[in-house]
């Protein structure tokens, strides 16, 4: 049995929490089993995943090196693969992630613009073990109204990185979605619901009914 692998990815503030909600609350409607993980991070507080967590987002890090950075969420995706993602999909639970490997080729390799980018993809791989998406949803929304929405309640050190950075992610983003059309999709901004039912028109194909082989 296999579950189902689905990311969430975009900008800071695009909606990817918000949509995440809604649609892990839509399936358990359904029955489904669910599990949701956000990167970087664990699954309880003070496990190694969120300590990686608080290390990598805290303002006070800021001479932290884009390769130290990218290491540390490296770990904390393999980490989650091994404990968690794996065994998930292995007993055939839909496991739904805030962020995948797709950030770090956006984040560090686009929007840092220092690490080449297929050395981004290539620490994804020994991370991950190679384990992909079955669908990624890219909330795409211009890097402006994103950060107003995510810095409302304080910036964190990713958040505080700048306008040109955020455009580098975004069109990173989009790059990225240009070149796996099968896997990565584009969902425009809209208000919530919409964006919501354009979420489901993706993954509702992709589901098996719970209680049938
Ligand atoms: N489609 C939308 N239209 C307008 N506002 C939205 C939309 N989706 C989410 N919001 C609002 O934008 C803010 C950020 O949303 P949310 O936390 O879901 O984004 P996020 O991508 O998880 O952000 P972060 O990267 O900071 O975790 C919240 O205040 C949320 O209510
Ligand atoms: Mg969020």
């Amino acid at each position: 049995m296999s579950g189902l692998f689905i990311t969430f990815e975009g900008g800071d503030g695009s909606g990817k929490s918000t949509q995440i909600a809604l649609l892990a609350a839509r399936l358990r409607e359904l029955g489904h089993e669910v599990r949701t993980f956000r990167e970087p991070g664990g699954v309880v507080p003070g496990d190694a995943g969120e300590r990686i967590r608080e290390i990598v987002l805290d303002p006070i890090h800021e001479g932290l090196g884009v390769r130290a950075e990218l290491l540390l969420y490296e770990a904390s995706r393999a980490q989650l693969v091994e404990t968690h993602y794996r065994p998930a999909l292995a007993e055939g639970v839909i496991v739904l992630c805030d962020r995948y490997a797709d950030s770090s080729v956006a984040y560090q390799g686009y929007g840092r613009a220092v690490l080449p980018v297929d050395e981004v993809r290539e620490l994804n791989r020994i991370a991950t073990g190679g384990l992909a998406p079955d669908l990624t949803l890219l909330l795409d929304v211009d890097a402006v109204s994103g950060l107003e929405q995510a810095t409302a309640e304080g910036a964190d050190r990713l958040e505080a990185a700048g306008h040109d950075f955020h455009e580098r992610v975004r069109e990173g983003y989009l790059e990225m979605a240009a070149a796996e059309p099968d896997r990565i999709k584009v969902v425009p901004r809209a208000p919530v619901d919409e964006v919501a039912a354009v979420v489901w028109a993706y993954v509702e194909p992709l589901l098996v009914r719970p209680g049938r082989v």
